[in-house]
């Protein structure tokens, strides 16, 4: 790449007081520390909200939304069924033939479908179609491999809308609003069951949504399938949040859903906590710059679609400050969301001697042109930090959550196995992201109790958990 193509606009401020990039950084990394007493102030006020949210106070920072899920699946469900997973950039449809408790599932098929920006900014209408054409085309597919019995049967769907809902009943919700980058017109406060219904009829579709589920319901219910000692879920990917058992006895809030069962599922839509929490300057404007400033700050501090544009604010205040990046500032880095979250890990994974993967990236995504060694350092350090206070902060949430289980079951739950199954692609493509979730766990509730739980991935419990959700509360059986 010529000089030519660097992009390059503003020279770099003369004005401001150049600082040194390694006073910058030692500032900026004790302002997102996350030492123990940090951790336990965020699990002890993560606790503190949940309990809140399940109580009655009004204005509770916690959405703890019951879910009507209140049997999981038993593994005796037999058929075909089919999910519809909408919640982050893509949308997934898949097919799950399911064979009771010896066989299990036996066959899964699934299409992955990108969501075009503009859809996630559209209307309604235009995004339901969108879907219900590509549902069309999955079943059009099947030819006539997977018949459905004749009748008035239709295909049953488990719909994973993985944005906070006020459930009405199993298979109807209210969207309460959207989060991540979804801002579609005309859909809060109506139910996304019935825009998808009619986006159906619309195309003649013989389909019906027999459970609408978050996709952390889908994957504690995928999850439980394999495992009965799962009792939290966690998703972190381009969003984050968690649920967990609850007992509807001890919760007023939940004794008007007159189930018959002692349990349910509550989705905490934890995104939403924002106690206690190490921000910087940089979270703080990163905030009021999105499109839900002042909502979602827990989501914006740990979960996928954020890490990067984090760390790019942090740069480009570096470069404009400090000697980092010379005398210029590349337009790229001026760019909202030109840095994504992946290329942070593939930067701090680079061990060559030069840095030479991160040079690559500070070219590519943003613009930046023969950094010295020095400062490709000082970037993996920034990438380091905010990771790191990403999963660990993660950590904390958990354990605010076993806190309240265990509190509230006399210490019972953390004196045997207990298993968080977590999902999302941050989870899944950063592996030091891990390691940070599960140091902070065992920090926070020592090496011996920390030893009874599991946090284990649940691969695709998402997917097949709405199935198997929707098997569960099949219409027709
Ligand atoms: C956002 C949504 C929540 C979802 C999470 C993970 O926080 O509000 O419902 O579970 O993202 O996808």
């Amino acid at each position: 790449v010529s000089w030519r193509n660097r992009n390059i606009t503003a020279p770099r401020s003369t004005e401001i007081s150049s600082v040194s990039t390694s006073s910058f950084l030692s500032d900026f990394q004790s302002k997102c520390a996350t030492p123990l007493p940090v951790l336990k102030q965020v699990a002890d006020a993560m606790e503190s909200d949940l309990r809140s949210g399940i109580s009655t106070v009004a204005g509770a920072s916690l959405p703890m939304l019951p879910s009507y899920v209140d049997s999981l699946p038993s593994g005796n469900e037999t058929g075909i069924f089919y999910a519809l997973d909408l919640g982050g950039t893509n949308f997934r449809v898949l097919r799950v033939l399911l064979r009771g408790k010896e066989k299990r599932v036996v066959d899964t098929e699934y299409d992955v479908v990108t969501i075009p920006q503009e859809l996630m900014l559209g209307t309604t209408e235009e995004l339901f179609d969108f879907i219900a054409s590509r549902l069309a085309l999955f079943v059009e597919k099947e030819g006539d491999r997977f018949q459905i019995p004749k009748g008035n049967i239709k295909r049953e769907i488990g719909f994973t809308f993985s944005f906070p809902v006020r459930q009405t009943s199993i298979d109807s919700g209210i969207l309460i609003k959207w989060t991540k980058g979804f801002k579609v017109s005309g859909t809060a406060g109506r139910d996304v069951v019935a825009c998808l219904n009619e986006a159906m009829e619309r195309r003649k579709l013989d389909m019906c949504v027999s459970a609408l589920v978050n996709d952390t319901v889908s994957t504690i219910a995928g999850a439980h399938y394999w495992d009965n000692d799962v009792m939290i879920a966690v998703i972190l990917g381009t969003g984050t949040n968690a649920c967990y058992i609850e007992d509807i006895s001890a919760n007023p809030k939940l004794r008007h859903l007159n189930s018959t069962s002692e349990k349910t599922i509550i989705n905490t839509e934890w995104g939403a906590f924002s106690s206690n929490l190490p921000l910087t300057v940089f979270d703080k404007d990163m905030d009021i710059a999105s499109i839900n400033p002042g909502e979602q700050i827990f989501e914006k501090t740990i979960s996928g679609m954020y890490l990067g544009e984090i760390v790019r604010r942090v740069l480009l205040c570096m470069a404009e400050t400090t000697e980092l990046f010379g005398d210029s500032i590349p337009e790229k880095l001026t760019t909202p969301f030109s840095l994504k979250t992946p290329d942070l890990w593939t930067m701090q994974q680079d061990n060559s001697d030069e840095l030479t993967v991160v040079e690559s990236i500070l070219e590519e995504s943003l613009g930046v042109y023969n950094p010295s060694l020095h400062s490709k350092k000082v970037v993996v350090e920034v990438c380091n930090s905010i990771v790191t206070r990403g999963g660990r902060l993660a950590g904390a949430g958990i354990v605010g959550i076993l806190q309240k289980l265990n509190e509230d079951s006399k210490g019972a739950v953390l004196k045997k196995r207990i298993v968080v199954a977590m999902d999302g692609g941050l989870y899944v493509k950063h592996p030091h992201y891990r390691i940070h979730i599960e140091d902070a766990v065992s920090e926070l509730l020592g090496p011996e109790i920390s030893n009874n739980v599991v946090i284990e991935h649940s691969k695709d419990g998402s997917g097949i958990g709405a199935a198997l959700l929707a098997a569960s509360n099949s219409k027709y059986n």
